[in-house]
């Protein structure tokens, strides 16, 4: 048997490494991969990302059932294709996946279905954006429409910079380069305080399997400090998920969600990802849906996922979620992400990485932006490892991790030393 993994991140590493499990499994390929996959034994990567292609690769190669890890693929269709020609693949079509590359259809969906999020107006003219801004004062949040890696979201705590955000964002009416664009357009939102999580479940269209919890962080610098990332580090389970809020998401955000999108016409297949804000009071409101695993979060989740993954998948694709559960091991799994230089804005690359311990039980390092360069591995994007780790408590894998990291080197290595710090000041 046969599995491919679309994508070359540390979640797509996690992904395959835990496919890699699977009884009577040949092989794992991995489009395309990274260094990390490339020198796992049952993994291979293939130098492939043309939908199409992708989609030979898998008819050639009897590859059984296909997971795709980032958005992009999806929201450009790859699940369209692939079920178009009868292949098994886990993911949302390209009309589902818009719960994440349109915020604007995202917050339009959850207001026709009641799901708690932030209140919000979505604008195409800057005069009209600037005017509300100023009715609405700060702290205040401004969103671009569209997929942007994390870096289309400005936290504004005064008036000033959400102004200076919508001049970047909403270029002037005659700065528009051509007549047939399709106008910028921001979204300005209520900013929520409390607590962040995210919780991830797997939908097979009417059936939901949730994940263990997990909490990112999103800043680069210790103390939730400096520019917003794709995330530094991950725990799992978030300790501000108790069973309350647990019961609270299902009911008033995930079941809703997964009904709605039937409802109208757009079932929902593949992993769904609600970032939540849990306020003080016990309230959960939808900060944003992805439509895949997160990332750094997939490593921490898949480290303690016992199931067998596969197993899991097959019951997805089959609409027949309802009949499994996952068991999870009881520890902590907390991952620390090595950052390149420059990352979160124009990452250097080619740096030469050393000191990569080896696995073990407990201990795992998933590579991100990684290549093979001369023998040697090397910085290849923003995200380079993420190192994870499992212990008794958070404090025990915090440590685990941390110790893990003292050995790996390459130039410009950035990473927080905080990762877990919510958890244990609790
Ligand atoms: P998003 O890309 O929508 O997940 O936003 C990135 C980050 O910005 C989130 O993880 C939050 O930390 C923050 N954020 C987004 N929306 C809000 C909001 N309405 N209130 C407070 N913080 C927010
Ligand atoms: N770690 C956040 C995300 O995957 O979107």
């Amino acid at each position: 048997m046969k599995l491919l993994v679309i994508g070359a991140g540390g979640r797509e590493h996690a992904l395959a490494w835990c496919l890699a499990k699977t009884p009577g499994l040949q092989r794992v390929f991995v489009a395309p991969g990274n260094a990390g996959t490339a020198a796992e034994r049952e993994l291979e990567n293939v130098n492939i990302t043309d939908l199409d292609a992708l989609a030979d690769f898998a008819e050639e190669e009897k590859v059984s059932l296909t997971v795709v890890g980032p958005e992009a693929p999806l929201a450009a269709g790859i699940v369209n294709v692939f079920r178009a020609r009868g292949l098994r693949i886990f993911g949302p079509t390209r009309e589902a996946a818009q719960l994440e590359s349109s915020k604007d259809f995202a917050k339009r969906f959850m207001a026709r279905h009641r799901i708690p999020t932030a209140r919000f107006e979505t604008f195409t003219d800057r005069a009209a954006a600037h005017a509300y801004l100023d009715q609405q004062g700060a702290p205040i949040v401004v969103k671009a429409d569209g997929l942007a890696a994390g870096k289309g979201v400005v936290v504004a705590m005064t008036l000033a910079d959400a102004h200076a955000a919508i001049d970047r964002m909403l270029p002037e009416a005659d700065d528009r380069r051509s007549e047939n664009a399709s106008p910028a357009r921001v979204l300005i939102e209520e900013f929520l305080e409390g607590e962040e999580a995210s919780f991830i479940v797997m939908v097979d269209g009417k059936g939901v399997l949730p994940l263990a919890s997990s909490q990112d962080h999103k800043r680069i610098g210790d103390g939730d400090s400096g520019a917003n990332t794709g995330g530094m580090g991950a725990y799992s389970p978030a300790l501000v998920v108790t069973p309350e809020v647990h019961a609270r998401t299902m009911r008033e955000i995930i079941l809703p969600t997964v009904r709605g999108m039937a409802a109208e016409g757009i079932p929902y297949t593949g992993f769904l990802y609600a970032g939540l804000m849990i306020g003080k009071d016990g309230s959960v409101k939808t900060v944003e849906f992805n439509c895949r695993l997160g990332d750094p979060e997939a490593q921490p989740i898949l480290m303690r996922l016992k199931s067998d993954l596969f197993t899991l998948l097959e019951h997805a694709i089959a609409g027949r979620l309802e009949q499994v559960e996952a068991t999870w091991d009881r520890r902590v799994a907390l991952g620390v992400v090595l950052a390149a230089a420059n990352y979160p804005d124009t990452p250097r690359t080619g740096d030469v990485i050393t000191g990569l311990p080896a696995a073990s039980e407990d201990r795992h390092v998933f590579h991100a932006g990684t290549a093979e360069k001369d023998d040697q591995i090397v910085t290849a994007g923003g995200r380079v490892l993420c190192v994870t780790a499992l212990g008794d408590n958070v404090k025990l894998a915090q440590k685990r991790a941390y110790h893990a990291i003292i050995g790996i080197h390459f130039d410009g290595m950035q990473y927080r030393h905080d990762i877990g710090h919510r958890a244990l000041t609790r």
